[in-house]
């Protein structure tokens, strides 16, 4: 069958590349796709969100399936538009109803479904324009830090961790009363802050089944030792060290399994992944948010430890069969480094020549593009903050990062950085 992945990052092009291996995978297009998709297939320049060019295309090259990677066509409804479109409606699409996808774009929901559905997390309170004096009140006297998160999708910079109640306060009327995240602040979420180490958990469901995938950790800070501002993500590992059985057991027992126990319950049209960051707080997870897609740079370690036939698993989520399929994994550990623009995640330049993506890999490393694009001269090119990453499989987290340093430093772009620090709690 001919498939439509849309998106263009890092995360695309290891979708891209699983799915092109695929015995069902006759044409695959990436839209708009970087420099590396288009060595998996072919890249289309239509936007993720202009639907209408989507359904033009879909039509034009009898589109089997659509694999969206990023969350704003999900949130914008294109599940929906699919469903609901009489030439569209027969085509598999992956991701979950505007409804659904309301898990990821509006936190006061995914709060209110966990309280619902006894999934652990934070103890919070929501607040809008019309709660404001409460908010203040409740802030005041709040135990510090405190977490505050925009309802909305902010470009990840939603979320904000005060040291003072003043600063708490502070932060709170920008968001109610000066806009500072547009309408993503039009309610805050307040919640306790949770202390622990983190992980991301991801799943396939179909809103009453679900098969778990290789869960990831990233490393979100710009700088070693995890210091310095958050970014996209500067690299990731998989399996996590300290997520033992015991502990996974604990995640599906008391946040999987509810998760689509409540997705069933509430009728939602779920047919996609589920993003579940986590913190592992003393041995009991608890979840920090979810999101409905995959994350990025996890899916480049996710991708190439999983065996499964991506395509197969797509195919079983869309038709109720995901209780007939084992998900297999590769056991070796996966690591990802991203290569970023100098200046990243503050401003930086593009346009860049990358040098060295032509060199013979080891056996066990990929490149992935991230923030690539083509110049007049057909070279690749810097165009984003994250530019690519080197994913290498070891027999441990350590060999696997050395592997991909190797790699990295034979690439080249003018102010290029990447953390060499990648994993460096797993020594
Ligand atoms: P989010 O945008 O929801 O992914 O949150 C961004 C980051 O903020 C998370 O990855 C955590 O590192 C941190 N965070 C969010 N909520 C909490 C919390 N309740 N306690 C501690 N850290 C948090
Ligand atoms: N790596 C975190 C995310 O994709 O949101």
């Amino acid at each position: 069958m001919n498939i439509l992945l849309l998106g263009s990052g890092g995360r695309e092009h290891a979708l891209a590349w699983k799915l092109a291996q695929s015995k069902q995978c006759d044409q695959l297009f990436i839209a708009p796709g970087n420099a590396g998709t288009a060595l998996c297939g072919k890249n289309v320049a239509i936007k993720a969100t202009d639907f209408d060019a989507v359904k033009k295309f879909v039509l034009e090259q009898t589109i089997g399936l659509v694999v969206v990677g990023p969350e704003e066509p999900l949130v914008k409804g294109i599940v929906d538009f699919f469903r609901k479109d009489e030439a569209l409606k027969e085509v598999v699409i992956i991701g979950p109803s505007q409804y659904g996808a309301q898990l990821e774009g509006s936190k006061a929901f995914a709060k209110k479904f966990m309280e619902k559905y006894n999934i652990p997390t934070a103890a919070y309170k929501e607040f809008d324009k019309n709660t404001y004096a409460e908010g203040i009140a409740y802030l005041q006297q709040h135990p510090l830090p405190i977490v505050l998160k925009a309802d909305g999708l902010a470009a990840g910079k939603g979320v904000l961790i005060c040291q003072s109640n003043l600063e708490a306060v502070a932060e709170f009327e920008l968001m109610l009363q000066q806009n500072k995240f547009g309408d993503a602040g039009n309610k805050v979420v307040v919640e306790a802050f949770l202390d622990g180490i983190e992980l991301s958990v991801f799943i396939l469901t179909d809103g009453k089944e679900y098969v778990v995938l290789p869960e990831a950790k990233d490393y979100k800070r710009i700088g070693e030792k995890d210091s310095g501002l958050n970014t996209g993500g500067m690299g990731a590992v998989s399996p996590v060290p300290f997520a033992d059985e015991v502990f996974m057991k604990k995640v599906e027992d008391r946040v999987i399994r509810p998760t689509v126990e409540g997705l069933n319950a509430e009728n939602i049209d779920y047919k996609g992944f589920v993003f579940i960051g986590l913190i592992k707080v003393g041995e009991e997870p608890m979840v920090i948010e979810y999101n409905c897609r995959m994350g990025d740079p996890e899916t480049e370690v996710v991708m190439p430890r999983l065996k499964t036939d991506l395509v197969d698993l797509l195919l079983a989520t869309d038709s109720g069969k995901l209780g007939t399929i084992k998900v297999e994994q590769d056991s070796r550990s996966a690591c990802t480094v991203m290569a970023v623009s100098g200046g990243y995640p503050g401003n930086y330049e593009k346009g860049f020549v990358i040098s060295g993506l032509d060199q013979e890999l080891p056996a066990d490393s990929l490149i992935f593009h991230a923030g690539t694009g083509l110049s007049a001269s057909d070279e690749v090119v810097t165009s984003g903050g994250r530019v690519l990453c080197v994913t290498s499989f070891g027999n441990n987290i350590p060999a696997a990062v050395s592997k991909s340093r190797s790699v990295l430093n034979n690439i080249d772009f003018e102010g290029m950085y990447y953390r060499r620090d990648i994993g460096y709690e797993f020594e």
